[in-house]
């Protein structure tokens, strides 16, 4: 089983079966970078979805009943499986979302870490023995999995966002349906291909492909036996799911939209700093909840930050993602297009000016230039709404307080970042960040083994690291009396 090739998969994997939707509908996948269908997958149906719930229901029981080490061995084989097929995942996420293959194989490794790491805690879910109130009781906690989990993932990590969610789902004892974004459901399908092939029983693990997120949302948020919903992708439709997870009081975790600030002070090493604005800016060309949206630069280098930045980045190379020199790939649509035009218009009507790009590339489609526009005032558009491409803003600032005061100016909370060389420094603002994340002197904060998720309107709960497994756990307390 475990030498089996990946399959390329493209109906939807429900009860351990490959099907089509019961109205025979299908729905195309594009390659952003030429336009092509690539594929045609299954568009299940409300009714479909309902028939997933009841196998996640029924498998649930069985799942959670194993001890965890048979739980920790099977996602073992699932990680083996993921790495070994590396480069086949990796060509999948690029046909289907754009990155660049280099970043796509990244994305494989990053999201194998977190099947590995849950396989490791799934062995060490540990409940307590409390001091009693009496001498007549005995008080101690169980950990138990919380249920049948219904799991929303977006487009831009196709991968990684499904085994955070489903690594620690499982490790917990839960029973998973995931339903990936209708624009990259393909490496989704491709990793439940290996779920199959490591042996994760039928039912536990499903992948419902529709085009239609209410066909998905509706049957789920309004079922009693789904306890637990976690959702990555807009803090609008995290709202909505939230007030409709109210109904049947259902576990919600949230990981939502960011409008990072990424701060350079005067006593930074300048050019790590370049170099980490370069890399949580640019990554996915843009398209991450992480990605820097503020950049703030102190304002007696901003001159000489400014420049080197624009030397840097003018060197990055936009393409294909297949192509082995890409460091930009396409926007996933025209829809982001439109947004990123929109913004950069809105901020130069306002008296920014594009230092570097500030278009579409010369290659066209959706195919953005990496762009770099200077003098952002915090009034702008652009300084509010999360970017989601290839654009750095740069703000002037003066003094520590204030730069503090402006960074927090926002309804979200996810990461920020900044660079200093003065320790008592590192420390105050890091505190007074508003953020779930901080990124000290590093713009990549990225790693399964580190608590994810944000503060305010970015989200609710933790994904990855010693966290992420309490977000599928309840906390059981027995007493036992008459001693
Ligand atoms: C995201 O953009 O939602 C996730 C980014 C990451 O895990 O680094």
């Amino acid at each position: 089983m475990l030498d089996g090739s990946i399959s390329y998969q493209t109906d939807a994997y429900v009860n351990g079966d490959w099907i089509t939707a019961a109205s025979g509908a299908r729905f195309d996948v594009i390659n952003p970078a030429t336009g092509e269908v690539i594929a045609s997958v299954s568009d299940l149906g409300h009714l479909d979805v309902e028939r997933a719930i009841a196998a996640a229901t029924a498998a649930f029981p069985g799942w959670s009943g194993r001890i965890a080490i048979d739980r920790a061995n099977a996602l073992k084989r699932w990680f083996n499986l993921i790495l070994k097929h590396e480069e086949q995942l990796a060509q999948i996420m690029t046909k289907e979302q754009g990155k660049p293959l280099a970043e796509a194989r990244g994305e494989i490794r990053y999201a194998a870490s977190f099947v590995e790491w849950f396989s490791e805690e799934a062995r060490r879910v540990y409940g307590d023995v409390i001091p009693a109130h009496t001498t007549e009781t005995r008080l101690l906690t169980l950990k138990q999995a919380v249920g049948v989990v219904a799991a929303i993932t977006p487009w831009n990590f196709p991968a990684a966002m499904i085994t955070r969610k489903v690594g620690a789902a499982l490790a917990a004892g839960c029973t998973v349906l995931v339903k990936p974004s209708e624009l990259t459901p393909l490496t989704a399908l491709a990793l439940a291909d290996l779920a199959e092939k490591a042996g994760i029983p039928a039912g536990v693990f499903n992948v419902v492909t529709t085009s239609d997120p209410e066909q998905f949302s509706v049957p789920v948020m309004s079922s009693f036996d789904v306890r637990k919903i976690s959702f990555t992708g807009s803090t609008a439709v995290g709202k909505m799911l939230l007030r409709r997870a109210a109904d049947s009081v259902k576990r919600v975790s949230l990981e939502l939209g960011g409008n990072a600030p990424f701060i350079v002070f005067d006593d930074a090493n300048l050019e790590a700093a370049v170099e980490g604005a370069i890399a949580s800016k640019y990554r996915n060309a843009g398209q991450t909840c992480v990605c820097s949206n503020r950049i703030y630069v102190q304002e007696g280098i901003l001159p000489r930050f400014s420049a080197l930045f624009a030397e840097r980045v003018s060197q990055l190379q936009v393409g294909p993602g297949t192509s082995s020199t890409c460091d930009i790939g396409p926007l996933i649509n025209q829809k982001a297009v439109d947004k990123v035009q929109r913004l950069i218009k809105n901020a130069t009507e306002g008296g920014a000016k594009v230092l570097l790009g500030g278009s579409l590339s010369p290659l066209g489609g959706t195919f953005f230039a990496p762009t770099i526009l200077i003098g952002g005032q915090d009034s702008m558009d652009i300084s509010k709404e999360e970017i989601f491409g290839p654009v750095s803003v740069l703000y002037s600032f003066t003094t520590e307080e204030e730069v503090i005061q402006r960074a927090n100016d926002t309804a979200f909370g996810l990461a920020a970042y900044f660079y200093t060389q003065n320790l008592a420094r590192s420390w105050r603002v890091s505190e007074q960040l508003e953020y779930g994340i901080v990124g000290i002197n590093t713009g990549l904060i990225s790693t399964a083994v580190g608590p994810f998720g944000g503060m305010k309107e970015s989200g609710l709960g933790r994904e990855g690291s010693r966290y992420g497994i309490d977000e599928y756990l309840e906390t059981k307390f027995v007493c036992v009396g008459g001693l």
